[in-house]
């Protein structure tokens, strides 16, 4: 069962921390962002045993538009050690930005990175003018859930 939020951006968010080694993501993230991805999901209640392969065609189809346009000047990614440990992946669904994807590394988890990426990618939002963004998360998904209750994600009435 999955549950539809979304946070108003007409206030603005609680400052976005800086971060020298986050940054848009650029053309050859790919690879990294399928690593990042099943390493991330492994062992949560997302977790349908998905692969290498899964997670590549997972990113693939977040690259290529299927859940609309990739929206790569707002998503974010963050860097530790030289690889990518910490991702927000932001489309457009139906013209409204939607976060399709919020991921960390197992041993980077609870420091933080998630809700700082959430963070700067609704601030680059808001800047392009959009008044709100949504996501989809799975019931049960405590750590999400609670991460997006904490940035004030509610649920959606649409
Ligand atoms: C959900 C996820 C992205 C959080 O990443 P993270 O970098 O560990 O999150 P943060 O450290 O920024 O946590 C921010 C807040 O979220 C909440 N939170 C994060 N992990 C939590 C956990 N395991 N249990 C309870 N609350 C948690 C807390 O409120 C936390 O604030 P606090 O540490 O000050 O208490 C990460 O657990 C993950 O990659 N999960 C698998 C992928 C996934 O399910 N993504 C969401 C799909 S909708």
């Amino acid at each position: 069962m999955r549950t539809r939020l979304a946070c108003s951006l007409d206030r603005e968010p609680p400052v976005a921390p800086t971060d020298p080694l986050a940054r848009v993501i650029g053309p050859r993230d790919g690879p990294a962002l399928a690593e990042l991805m099943l390493a991330a999901y492994r062992g949560t209640i997302d977790d349908a045993g998905e692969g290498p392969a899964e997670a590549m065609a997972e990113v693939e189809r977040f690259l290529s538009g299927a859940y609309g346009p990739a929206n790569l000047t707002a998503s974010d990614v963050t860097e530790r050690q030289g690889r990518l440990v910490s991702a927000t992946l932001v489309t457009m669904m139906e013209g409204l930005p939607l976060i399709a994807f919020s991921m960390t590394a197992p041993e980077w988890k609870r420091r933080g990175l998630a809700r700082a990426g959430l963070l700067r990618a609704m601030h680059r939002l808001r800047d392009c003018g959009h008044p709100s963004v949504r996501l989809v998360v799975t019931r049960g998904n405590t750590p999400a859930e609670a991460l997006y209750a904490q940035l004030g994600f509610a649920p959606d009435p649409v």
